[in-house]
């Protein structure tokens, strides 16, 4: 049934709502109701309305770092090209630090690397006159540092000559009890403008480490273990980086600051990070292997509703350049573009510029793929087709009716992909843009069939009618989706994926055959939180949000859309069957209406809102009572129109 609250006429109609909202008689006392914000509570840490793009000197030099490689660098950016085109921020990582002075605490830095900095006087070093060159090149500079007392180099780099000097306190560089100081340090007197903050502080220096069991390091217990989310301290981990973000709104009020969080995508940062910090790493390190862009790209690629305008997943940084991405793996290189691009992720180069040949600064350098990346709805791309094999990734563009596309080839041998309207939620003569030839290609309609080579990504930007004619898919709008509360219990670890080559299934017209296995639960676009079709008593939507019970998702609406609707019931994947579930919808925190509880196996119900004028949208779905395992529920065809 139907049920359309007008939010004009909102209060006679209460009593009719009430009929319908009130719980089965079993479900009183229920905990856990989730209660509408009425307003848009996404947090805003730093400033960066598109992903950041720059430069950072790990994946190139690790701790050989040095100030003239560093300027080389920002120099190769500004004479090539690239810093007209985006690439704006100049981070040192790990290697700089000296010592921390014990006199005042405060952190001296590497002059031998960094020559600039042997100020002398009461300073001794300082970074301000590097970050004064950065600037004065129209850079802005990035510093790095680790959230505990020691560095990562320090606890995986025992032998290396860069590594912090003195006694243990000395050696002590982290921010760890520094917090207040070392940010003013760093954002005041040196004036850099971005903070990575590693946290192998937290996570290496176990009793059992060589360097601590031989007095090098101060013990500190772990908080984070990387692959065992019960052992790790997520509320400690999201406290100690909240201090980092206080400290740094508190020097820097205005907000030009970006946190870069990197905790490798432990301690379930996938559901804090976007209150915490300006960008956060959703996996390990990347190095220049296929397996492990693969793995890195997977780490992001479901993820979708966490990210949007000043909040970005990163799924580390570029390896283009060097090995299997240098400038004979150009198909390789510009795969790492493409994918890093419609995943809206950061766009930070690793390589030494001084050397890249023009190839690579090709690759760096695609306009058509750095606009998409960049694009200022800032939505990230959704999985529209997905096999063991193949992937098809699209993101809306800000400009109505025009999509960007990657077609992957994750393979070494080569593919065919096809390509649908259905795909691109587009309708009628599709017009076809390749991206890295930055030719047009052509229109289709219906279906396009495209020969890959092995590790090829072809990117596209494709231009049509809407599939909606007179609105939009929320799951075309992932960057106005603010994910307030997923529903999850108790977080689950991320999956590691080994995916297969299924040689059965055929060609790639439908939504695919997912790799199946249980997940973290996140809400997805077009699909469930644990990556299947979303389908309620075997009704199957292509489109839609799948959420979890007792989730609760923002959607910034700003008064442009009329009216929402969905079908909606708990999925048929739900692992659990023994709660009802009923879903509701606010306007600017009123309620506009709500469907009846449903239990598995009911048919989708339609649901309806008039959102004119509303400012933010609210999606819940409520839990008549506790459930066994996580209840999945779908917002079938969810749309605005
Ligand atoms: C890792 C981090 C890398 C790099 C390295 C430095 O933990 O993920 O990006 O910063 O430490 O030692």
């Amino acid at each position: 049934m139907a049920m359309t609250i007008r939010r004009k006429a909102f209060w006679p109609i209460t009593a009719f709502v009430a009929l319908f909202l009130t719980p089965p008689a079993w479900a009183e006392g229920a905990d856990g109701t989730v209660q509408p914000s009425g307003r848009w509570t996404q947090a805003e840490v730093g400033s960066a309305p598109t992903p950041p793009m720059g430069w950072n000197s790990w994946n190139a030099f690790g701790v050989a770092i040095t100030e003239d490689k560093v300027l080389g660098s920002a120099q190769a950016i500004q004479d090539s090209g690239l810093a007209a085109l985006g690439y704006r921020y100049i981070n040192i990582d790990d290697g700089w630090w000296h010592y921390r002075r014990q006199a005042d605490e405060r952190m001296q830095v590497r002059a031998n690397l960094f020559p600039s900095a042997n100020v002398g006087g009461t300073e001794a070093t300082s970074l301000r006159p590097f970050t004064n060159r950065l600037h004065a090149m129209g850079f802005k500079a990035g510093i790095y540092t680790d959230i505990g007392r020691n560095a990562c180099s320090q606890a995986w780099a025992p032998d290396n000559p860069n590594l912090p000097e003195g006694t243990q306190p000395e050696r002590e560089v982290g921010l760890y009890g520094h917090v207040r100081q070392d940010i003013r340090l760093y954002f005041g007197a040196w004036n850099f403008d971005y903070i990575k903050v590693d946290s192998c502080g937290i996570a290496h220096y176990g009793a059992d480490r060589t360097g601590v069991a031989n007095g090098t390091y101060r013990q500190f217990k772990p908080l984070i273990h990387e692959t065992n989310l019960g052992q790790t301290d997520v509320a400690k981990v999201r406290q100690l980086y909240s201090e980092v973000r206080d400290a740094l709104r508190r020097e820097r009020p205005r907000g030009d600051f970006v946190l870069s969080l990197c905790n490798w995508g432990s301690a379930n940062v996938r559901a804090w990070g976007q209150d915490v910090g300006t960008t956060w790493r959703t996996s390990n390190d990347i190095d220049p292997s296929w397996g492990r862009l693969l793995h890195n790209f997977d780490s992001v690629a479901t993820r979708e509703l966490y990210a949007g305008p000043g909040h970005w997943n990163d799924p580390d940084m570029l390896e283009v350049g060097n090995g299997l991405f240098d400038a004979a793996h150009l198909i390789e290189a510009r795969a790492q573009m493409s994918l890093w691009a419609i995943a809206a992720a950061p766009l930070i180069i690793g390589t030494d510029l001084t050397r890249a040949p023009h190839a690579i600064l090709d690759v760096l350098g695609a306009p058509e793929v750095i606009a998409v990346d960049q694009d200022p709805a800032g939505n990230q791309g959704v999985i529209a087709y997905a096999d063991s094999e193949r992937e098809i990734i699209v993101k809306a563009l800000g400009q109505r009716g025009a999509k960007a596309v990657v077609l992957f080839n994750r393979l070494a041998e080569p593919t065919d992909i096809t390509l649908t309207a259905a795909h691109l939620k587009l309708a009628g003569p599709i017009a076809l843009r390749d991206l890295w030839q930055r030719r047009d290609i052509g229109t289709f309609s219906g279906r396009k069939a495209f020969h890959l080579g092995a590790h090829e990504a072809l990117m596209l930007r494709a231009t049509g009618a809407p599939l909606l004619a007179q609105g939009s898919y929320l799951s075309e709008m992932t960057g106005r989706i603010h994910v307030a509360a997923d529903g999850i219990r108790v977080p689950e670890p991320d999956p590691i994926i080994y995916r297969m080559v299924d040689p059965y299934v055929g060609d790639t017209s439908s939504g695919g055959h997912r790799p199946a296995y249980a997940g973290w639960g996140g809400p997805r676009a077009d699909a469930t939180p644990y990556d299947q079709g979303l389908s309620v008593a075997g009704e199957g939507f292509r489109y839609g949000l799948g959420v979890l019970a007792n989730s609760r998702l923002e959607v910034k609406a700003d008064g442009k859309f009329r009216h929402f609707t969905a079908r909606v019931g708990v999925d048929d994947s739900t692992r659990s069957r023994n709660s009802a579930v009923r879903f509701e919808i606010y306007g600017d925190g009123r309620l506009l209406a709500a469907s009846q509880w449903l239990s598995f196996g009911d048919p989708a119900k339609e649901i309806a809102a008039d959102t004119a004028e509303v400012r933010v949208v609210e999606l819940i779905v409520q839990a008549a009572k506790p459930a066994d395992s996580p209840i999945v529920a779908s917002w079938g065809n969810a749309r605005f129109n």
